[in-house]
């Protein structure tokens, strides 16, 4: 797997004190546009995103990944539950350019003129790192249960 450059990893810990303030803004704002999409709304239990829960787990784990993108075995206990949670809802590899396709424009409309190209090129970058990881290690979950 290619590693993330030093340039993105900087820019990516740069924006952790963003990612800390307006995460919860970003993720509640991505689920709206992911949900525009039937068959995606329909694999989120919807009373963790009334409740705000579900947004706020997947915020944690941005700003997580925003302060440990230069150390990701900190991260490893979050990813194999991140991982195992997918598998329960069937996440596969595809999902994830949706997924791509609703945060990242998310982190936009929330940040606006805050956050540059270059910044949103490097956490594009950074997403498919993370994607990557947890698409293998549950391709592992589904081949182990087949
Ligand atoms: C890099 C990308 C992603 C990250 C960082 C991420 C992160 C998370 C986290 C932190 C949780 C909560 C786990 C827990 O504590 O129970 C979660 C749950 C979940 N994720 Fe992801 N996820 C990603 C991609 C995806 C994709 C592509 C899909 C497919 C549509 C997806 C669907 C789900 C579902 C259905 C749940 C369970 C939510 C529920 O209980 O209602 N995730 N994810």
């Amino acid at each position: 797997m290619t590693e993330l450059s030093s340039e993105t990893i900087a820019i990516v810990k740069s924006t952790a004190g963003a990612m800390q303030v307006h995460g919860v803004a970003i993720t509640t704002r991505m689920y709206e546009r992911l949900f525009v999409d039937p068959a995606v709304k329909g694999m989120f239990d919807q009373a963790a995103q009334t409740s705000g829960e579900q947004p706020r787990r997947l915020a944690g784990a941005i700003l997580a990944f925003s302060q440990n993108v230069d150390r990701l075995s900190v991260l490893a206990p979050a990813i194999h539950k991140m991982t195992k949670r997918h598998a329960e809802c069937g996440v596969q590899a595809a999902h994830y350019p949706i997924v791509a396709g609703a945060l990242l424009p998310a982190i936009k409309d929330v940040l606006g003129d805050a956050i540059d190209e270059k910044t949103l090129g490097a956490w594009g970058e950074a997403y498919w790192f993370l994607a990557n990881l947890l698409i293998a290690e549950e391709a592992q979950i589904y081949a182990e249960a087949a």
